[in-house]
């Protein structure tokens, strides 16, 4: 469904990306792990066209993410940053997002209800919480119903029923049939959300599999990532 290949993102002396090829599958959470720096939000920008390759390509069934015919249909993205309308509810926040798409008001209040924001609906952004600010973040990205999700460190500023709600919700979204990727670089969250792994450092490949082969001998995910990365940098 997204076949990343051989892509390559250079910041001046800094080769952020080195020729990094993955597919993200449907019908499952793909965790995109590495430590920080190692490459991630770099890479999930590139599969977003927010920012050009030095080499290679990103293909989103077939086409590049600028070529999408309705991309918020066909692909939701959360990002680190965050978005700049404090001043906006965040019901008409995600109402200006869903009108400047065709998108109808009755979706906008059940991606409310879904990430668990209907309470907080009418209130400002700005007086939003880390945790409540990647709940809205989440919900922009189901705004189209999209069949596949890439969301970069979604478990930040998440409380300990957050992450666990967030994780429930991501194993739904994938036990659907959407492709599902998640970036982080917290160890045990991510072992007990993904089914398949992608680990990074240094912008290269470390390992592309299964959990349960990627921990192997090593009896945790923790061990497993610190075994093959630790000292990397
Ligand atoms: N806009 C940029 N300009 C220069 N260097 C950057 C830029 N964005 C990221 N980098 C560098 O690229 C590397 C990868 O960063 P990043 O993709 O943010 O890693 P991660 O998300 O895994 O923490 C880091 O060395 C970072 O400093
Ligand atoms: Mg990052």
């Amino acid at each position: 469904m997204i076949e990343v290949h051989e892509l390559s993102k250079r910041y001046g002396a800094t080769l952020a990306v080195d020729r990094l090829s993955f597919a993200v599958r449907p019908g499952l959470v793909t965790g995109f792990l590495g430590p920080n720096g190692a490459g991630k939000s770099t890479t999930l920008r590139m599969m977003l066209d927010l920012d050009r390759p030095t080499g290679g390509t990103v293909r989103i069934n077939g086409r590049r993410y600028a070529a999408l015919r309705h991309p918020l249909r066909e692909v939701g993205a959360l990002l680190e940053a965050r978005d700049a309308h404090g001043g906006r509810s965040a019901y008409h926040h995600l109402l200006w997002l869903a009108q400047t798409h065709r998108i109808g008001p009755a979706r906008v209040r059940e991606v409310l209800d879904l990430v668990d924001l209907a309470n907080v609906a009418g209130r400002r952004v700005k007086t939003f919480s880390l945790g409540m600010t990647q709940r809205l973040g989440l919900a922009a990205a189901l705004l189209g119903d999209p069949p596949i999700l890439l969301l970069d460190e979604p478990l930040n500023g998440l409380d300990p029923a957050g992450v666990r709600w967030l994780r429930d919700l991501l194993r739904r979204l994938a036990g659907e049939g959407r492709a599902v990727l998640i970036s982080s670089h917290l160890m045990t969250e991510t072992a007990l959300t993904a089914d398949h792994l992608v680990v990074i450092s240094g912008g290269r490949l470390v390992a592309d599999a299964e959990i349960r082969e990627f921990v192997g001998a090593a009896g945790s995910l923790e061990e497993a990532f610190l075994n093959r990365v630790g000292g990397a940098r």
